[in-house]
């Protein structure tokens, strides 16, 4: 999730005269990526038409080390520039990964947003035909292969016939090239007021001006200088000049957007309209785990996780995984620990990285130490990382930040792609550590030849569908909304799972007691009759999350039993089940569907309307959802 921003125009017009506002292109460039920024910050960069050529300043890091170097080093004035800050997937945050990257030997500037799935395969076809390669990034491939149909479509005079000029033809040919995800945007300095653009499965929105036009990753990219804005359909190119717009899909067929008039204000603009960080960041979850599955695996859904760097050999010799993580990472690393042992036969222990190394844990050479952290930089993790390396075990992390120091110390890396997190607590980086522990659990069980090929294809079949259903749980999400509304004076909630159901229910517990400072807890719902049963009183909440009748039949029923048992001693019984689910609506005051699925893969689901319980009711009581009290997103001491 990066944040991208296109501007070409002769700097605006002052509302209600025809004198000029005098911006220039880099100003509003500038001021987009500030209001970006949330969408990405380990570098940015940006490129301008000068006089005759493409002119780029990028740096690693915040805005401000890209600001300084502008100042130090200033760009010409130009009505054409696009801009970008990263947060970056392919290659890590440095100079030289940032992006604008040239192509058409540097006559060409292109930004980008997504995942190309195929970019390794290009790379090679490119390598071949003499192009060379200065980052590890999928964009410069991009650029490359952009800047090398463009000299043919030049050379050829192809697409001119059309009316169309040859960048915007040429980015049509490209975008056909390209799988995965990506928003792409481009000048070149032989068109001077030219913006093309192409958008698959990643954000784009214009911004339509007077005598400029602008794009953006979304509309706080330009919501300083216009309230006019422009939909992009999906698969489709957009070329702006400084009077018009012009819209095709992929095969050079003219598209109309629909335009639409923004009237959020520019902080609510960031939030995509939604009120705070958090709930932006649950309804995130659908891109989050599509874009963590994105190029994962080939077309026989065989999957191939480039970045890990241990030698299959070694990870065939693995004879016991230790999951190390905290507080919600921790829940996904119980999580994983039920989808590999079932699908690899490894035997996997889950502990807080905080407790491992303190209790002379058993580690060997033969020992693959998973660390789950959204950071990469929680100092406990850290340091139960480096005693596992000491000790002798391999070190593998899933980790959200591209060159945090967590997956730079580890022997390999699982990044998940779920974006910036800037709500404190943590929801989309949750999904997205369970989608990467499943891809591990799977490409470890294809490894060691544990499940068949065919099987492995079904469930990355399964998990493709889960974003799409994600949607369908919060699309009908306002009923557990009200329910949190009615619940705003409740003292204490508590959460009862099995199975995957389990750490569902702590992660629920936890959402709760950070974002609305209410008394929650966990529990294995057949842990209950051992003790915490003695907590249910009349009218106590208490969250079920009921694994699928699909599953173990048996578990389904004890658990149902569980509900009947609070229910019989008063408790207010809130349930999470499977669509079709009707054994326990006789015993549920309320029930929250969501939709059939593998029930290893139903967290990905069931944590949904936890989160947004937990978000809502903070809201209902008035609480800043994104900053809870005495909380840090990133827990750099021990
Ligand atoms: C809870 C939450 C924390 C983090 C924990 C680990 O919502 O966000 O419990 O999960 O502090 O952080 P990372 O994943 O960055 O190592």
């Amino acid at each position: 999730m990066c944040g991208i921003v296109g501007y070409v125009g002769r700097g605006g017009t002052v509302a209600g005269s025809s004198g000029t506002a005098g911006h220039t292109a880099l100003d509003v460039v500038m001021e987009g990526l500030r209001r970006l920024e949330y969408r990405g910050y380990d570098s940015a960069g940006v490129a301008v038409l000068g006089e005759d050529s493409i002119e780029s300043r990028k740096k690693s890091g915040k805005l401000a080390n890209l600001v300084a170097e502008l100042n130090a080093d200033p760009l010409p004035t130009s009505m054409t520039a696009i801009g970008h800050t990263r947060w970056a997937t392919h290659g890590g945050p440095t100079d030289q990964n940032a992006h604008p990257h040239l192509g058409d030997q540097g006559r060409l500037a292109l930004i980008h947003n997504g995942i190309i799935e195929n970019f390794a395969e290009i790379k090679v076809r490119l390598r071949a035909e003499g192009h060379e390669f200065e980052s590890e990034t999928d964009t410069e491939v991009a650029a490359e292969l952009l800047g090398s149909i463009y000299r043919g479509v030049v050379e050829s005079g192809d697409g001119a016939d059309d009316g169309v000029d040859h960048l915007t033809h040429a980015m049509q040919l490209t975008s056909r090239q390209l799988e995965g995800a990506f928003t792409l945007l481009a000048i070149h300095q032989d068109l001077p007021d030219i913006v093309v653009a192409a958008r698959r499965n990643s954000p784009l929105v214009i911004g339509l001006g007077e005598n400029e036009n602008f794009l953006g990753s979304d509309v706080s990219g330009f919501i300083d200088f216009t309230r006019r804005a422009v939909e992009l359909g999906q698969d489709q190119i957009v070329t702006i000049t400084p009077e018009s717009v012009s819209i095709t899909d992929f095969d050079g067929v003219p598209a109309e957007g629909k335009e639409f008039h923004v009237d959020w204000d520019a902080a609510a603009a960031e939030k995509g309209g939604f009120p705070s960080f958090m709930e932006k960041e649950i309804h995130d979850q659908p891109e989050a785990v599509a874009d963590t599955l994105l190029g994962r695996s080939d077309v026989d859904g065989k999957l191939m996780l480039d970045e890990l760097r241990i030698d299959p050999a070694a990870l065939k010799s693995v004879d016991k995984i230790i999951v190390l993580a905290c507080g919600t990472s921790a829940y996904a690393g119980q999580v994983a620990k039920y989808a590999i042992e079932h699908w690899c036969r490894i035997p996997t222990e889950v502990e807080l990285s905080h407790e491992f190394r303190y209790r002379d844990p058993i580690v060997t050479p033969n020992t693959l130490v998973v660390s789950i952290s959204q950071s990469g930089e929680t100092m406990d993790t850290l340091m139960a990382v480096r005693y596992a390396k000491e000790q002798g075990a391999k070190t593998l992390s899933i980790c959200n930040t591209n060159g945090s120091t967590i997956p730079r110390e580890s022997d390999a890396v699982l990044y998940t792609h779920a974006g910036p997190e800037i709500a404190v607590a943590s929801t989309k980086a949750f999904l997205a550590q369970i989608t990467a522990a499943y891809l591990l659990g799977l490409y470890l069980a294809q490894l060691r030849g544990n499940k068949f090929q065919g099987e492995i294809a079904d469930i990355m079949t399964e998990l493709g569908r889960i974003p799409a259903k994600i949607q369908e749980v919060l699309d009908h999400s306002e009923d557990v909304k009200q329910l949190a509304q009615e619940m705003a004076q409740t003292k204490s909630v508590l959460f009862l799972g099995r199975h995957v159901g389990f750490p569902v229910a702590m992660e629920g517990a936890l959402k709760l007691k950070e974002l609305a400072y209410i008394h929650a807890e966990g529990f294995a719902a057949g842990e209950l009759k051992h003790g915490p049963i003695a907590l249910i009183e009349e009218g106590q909440p208490v969250f079920v999350v009921v694994p699928s009748r699909r599953g173990r039949d048996s578990l389904h029923a004890k658990v149902v039993s569980n509900i009947q048992e609070i229910r019989a001693r008063g408790a207010k019984t809130i349930v999470i089940a499977e669509e079709g689910d009707e054994s326990v609506r006789d015993y549920a005051e309320h029930i929250f569907y969501i939709p059939e699925t593998p029930p290893l893969l139903a967290p990905l689901l069931t944590t949904v309307p936890l989160q947004i319980f937990a978000c809502a009711l903070a809201t209902a009581k008035g609480l800043d959802v994104d900053q809870p009290r005495n909380l840090a997103k990133s827990v750099t001491v021990e």
